[in-house]
C-alpha cells in the first residue's frame, strides 16, 4: 500500500523527516488549523484514533505533494533550456499551449483513487493537479530533492499552491504537463480544496515600507538606506523571514510552555513564559541578526542560485531581552564537561510543514554554554515583547551566528549528542564550491554555517544613484559586521577599483571580541572628475584580520548563501 511509505517515514540522502514528527500528532481537522492557531497541544488528537488517522494520512500524502511541486520547480528553473531541447526532440508533446491541468479532450480519465494506486517506482509515481493526472516517474531520479519525491506520490498537489504560492509559477505548472498522462474524474477536481482555507489568513500587519520578496510565507527586507540611520533597527522595519504561516499564540489560553530536555527525563523542564521570566535572570544582548542569504541578488548577478532574492538588508541590529539558555540548561542537568563537548542544542519552532516537522535546527552546545557566548531565550526586542513576526513569545538568540539557528515560537529544546535532523539543518544552509551544483550536491559532506563570516555594505548612495558631491567630496555610509563576537577593525573604501583605499571611520563603538552588534561607517572621498560613472568598492577587516574576498564569482554556491564579496555599486557623479 502506498500509504505505508507515508506513515513510515525514511530517511535517505537529504530525505529528512523529524522525529518530531512522531512526537507531535496531526491535528484531526487540518494541519493548516493547527498551523494559524500555533499552539498545537491544543488541537492534539492521538494519531492512532481512526478518524484522525485518516485524515492525516490524507493530508500527508497531499502535503508531500508540495515537497514534490517545490522539487519540480527548482528543477525546472534550473533546468528548462536542457529538458526542453531535449523534450522537443523526443517527445513532441506540447506542454505550453493548454492551460495547466485544464481537461485535455482524448486522454484517459482516471479517479483519485487510481492516482493513489501509484505511488512508488514498481506502480509508477502519479500526482493530480486540478483536471490533469501527471506520471512523474521519470522526473524521480534527476529529482534534486531524490527520493523525497516519491512521498507526493498519489495524491493532489493543489491544496498547496496556496501555502507554497512561491510555486505558482506559469513556467512550472507549464512543464508539469509534460508529464501529463490524463484528466481526473469530473466532479473530483476540487475535492482535495474542499474545507481548506487559506493558512495565510491570519498574518500580522506590516510596515509598507518593508520591501517584500514573497508574500506567502512573508519574507521581506529593510532599504538599505535606513538600516544605516540607526545603531538599532525599529522592529517595525526589521527584516522578517519566515518559512511557513505566523504561529498565532495566545498566552492567556495557558497552551504555551517550552520543553526543555537536559541530561535526562529526570532533568527535564516544562516552562511557561512567567516561569522562564522569574527564574531566570534576565539578561541583554546588542546583537546584529542576519540571514545567511542577505546579499544573495549579488551572487546571482554570477549565476542564478536557489532562494529568496534578498538585496543587502536581511540583517538588523536590535536589543534583545531573555533569560540566559545556559542558565536553563544547567538547571537541566548539563554540565560543563569535556565530555559534552561535541554535543548540540536542538531547537523547535511552533511553525511546522505540512508533514507536521517543525522548523528546527541546533547549535553547539559549546556555544550554548559559552558564558561568554550570550545565548539568550529572548522575550524582548528592542524594549518591548518580541512581536508574532520576530517569534512571539519566544526565540532563540545566538549572538555572531548565522539567523537561520535564531528558532522564533521556540516550543522545544533538547540536549543530544545529534544535530537536529531537520531539513533545515542536515539539508539547507550550507554552502559548498563554484563547481558543486544540484545534481553532484552530498549535504552530508559540508558542515551547517553556524557563526558568518565578515561582511560590508554601501547604504548610501545605492546602486545606479545621480549623486552630488558635497565640498567636492562624495559621502558614502553604510554597515560593517562579521560572525563569532569579532569586531570590525576597519572598513576600506576605493572609489578607482582597488588601486588606491580610504580608511572610513567607524561610527559606532567597537570591541575586538564579543562584539555581537554592527558598525556603521561613513567616507568622504574627493572625487576628481564628474559627469561620469564612478564605481564604489567596500570591504571591512574583522579582528582576526579575516576580510572579504574581491568578487562573488569564487564564493558562488548553489544555495546562494554567505554572499560577502566586496560590495561593488556604481554611482554618477553629478555636477553641482
Ligand atoms: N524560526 C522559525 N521557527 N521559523 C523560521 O522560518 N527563520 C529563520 C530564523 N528563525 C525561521 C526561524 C531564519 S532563516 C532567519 S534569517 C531568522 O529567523 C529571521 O528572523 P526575523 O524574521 O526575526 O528577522
Amino acid at each position: 500500500m502506498c500509504s505505508q511509505v507515508l506513515i513510515n517515514p525514511f530517511r535517505k540522502g537529504c530525505v529528512i523527516f523529524s522525529k518530531s514528527l512522531a512526537r507531535r500528532p496531526l491535528a484531526n481537522s487540518s494541519w493548516i488549523r493547527t498551523l494559524s492557531h500555533g499552539t498545537q497541544s491544543s488541537n492534539n488528537h492521538d494519531f492512532h484514533d481512526k478518524s484522525g488517522y485518516e485524515n492525516s494520512k490524507r493530508l500527508m500524502i497531499t502535503g508531500f505533494g508540495a515537497i514534490t511541486v517545490a522539487g519540480l520547480y527548482y528543477y525546472f528553473k534550473k533546468n528548462i533550456p536542457t529538458v526542453w531541447a531535449h523534450e522537443s526532440k523526443e517527445n513532441e508533446v506540447n506542454t505550453v499551449a493548454r492551460e495547466p491541468g485544464s481537461f485535455v479532450e482524448g486522454l484517459p480519465v482516471y479517479s483519485s483513487d487510481d492516482v493513489a494506486k501509484h505511488c512508488n517506482e514498481s506502480t509508477g509515481v502519479w500526482i493530480s493537479y486540478k483536471s490533469g493526472v501527471y506520471d512523474i516517474t521519470p522526473f524521480i531520479k534527476i529529482h534534486p530533492g531524490g527520493n523525497k519525491i516519491l512521498l507526493g506520490a498519489g495524491g493532489s498537489v493543489e491544496p498547496f499552491w496556496s501555502l507554497y504560492a512561491i510555486h505558482q509559477q506559469p513556467g512550472t505548472l507549464a512543464l508539469m504537463e509534460k508529464y501529463r498522462i490524463g484528466n481526473l474524474t469530473k466532479g473530483e477536481e476540487h475535492l482535495a480544496m474542499a474545507n481548506m482555507h487559506d493558512p495565510y489568513a491570519n498574518e500580522p500587519r506590516r510596515h509598507p515600507v518593508l520591501v517584500v520578496k514573497t508574500k506567502k510565507p512573508f519574507n521581506a527586507e529593510t532599504p538599505s538606506s535606513l538600516l544605516v540611520e540607526s545603531f538599532i533597527t525599529p522592529t517595525d522595519i526589521f527584516y522578517v523571514r519566515h518559512h511557513f504561516p505566523v504561529p498565532d499564540v495566545d498566552l492567556s489560553s495557558g497552551n504555551y510552555s517550552l520543553e526543555v530536555i537536559g541530561l535526562d527525563e529526570k532533568h527535564s523542564l516544562n516552562l511557561n513564559l512567567d516561569q522562564l521570566k522569574t527564574a531566570y535572570a534576565p539578561h541583554s544582548v546588542t546583537a546584529a541578526l542576519q540571514c545567511s542569504g542577505n546579499r544573495r541578488s549579488e551572487m546571482n548577478r554570477v549565476k542564478p542560485t536557489k532562494g529568496l532574492e534578498w538585496g543587502q538588508g536581511a540583517i538588523g541590529n536590535a536589543v534583545w531581552k531573555g533569560a540566559r539558555l545556559r542558565d536553563v540548561l544547567l538547571a537541566a542537568g548539563i554540565k560543563d564537561s569535556d565530555e559534552n563537548e561535541n554535543w548540540h542544542v536542538q531547537f523547535d519552532g511552533l511553525d511546522a510543514d505540512p508533514t507536521n516537522a517543525p522548523y528546527a535546527i541546533s547549535i553547539p552546545l559549546t556555544k550554548a554554554m559559552d558564558p561568554r557566548g550570550d545565548v539568550i531565550l529572548a522575550y524582548e526586542m528592542n524594549g518591548e515583547p518580541l512581536t508574532r513576526d520576530h517569534g512571539f513569545p519566544l526565540r532563540v538568540v545566538v549572538p555572531g551566528t548565522t539567523g537561520a539557528r535564531w528558532v522564533k515560537w521556540l516550543t522545544r529544546i533538547e540536549v543530544s549528542k545529534n544535530e537536529s535532523e531537520s531539513h533545515w539543518q542536515q539539508c539547507d544552509y550550507k554552502s559548498f564550491n563554484p563547481s558543486t551544483d544540484w545534481d553532484k550536491v552530498d549535504f552530508s559532506t559540508a558542515p551547517a554555517i553556524q557563526e558568518m563570516p565578515v561582511t560590508s555594505v554601501v547604504c548610501e548612495p545605492h546602486d545606479g544613484e545621480k549623486v552630488k558631491l558635497k565640498k567636492d567630496k562624495l559621502n558614502l555610509r553604510g554597515f560593517a559586521w562579521s560572525g563569532g563576537g569579532r569586531g570590525i577593525v576597519r572598513v576600506d573604501v576605493s572609489i578607482d577599483l582597488g588601486k588606491t583605499w580610504h580608511v572610513a571611520e567607524l561610527l559606532d563603538p567597537v570591541k575586538l571580541s564579543k562584539q555581537w552588534a554592527w558598525t556603521r561607517w561613513q567616507a568622504n572621498l574627493p572625487v576628481q572628475t564628474t559627469g561620469q560613472e564612478t564605481e564604489i568598492w567596500v570591504r571591512a577587516v574583522d579582528s582576526s584580520y579575516n576580510t572579504q574576498p574581491e568578487g562573488m564569482e569564487h564564493l558562488w554556491n548553489m544555495r546562494g548563501v554567505l554572499a560577502v564579496a566586496y560590495h561593488k555599486i556604481k554611482v554618477l557623479v553629478e555636477e553641482n
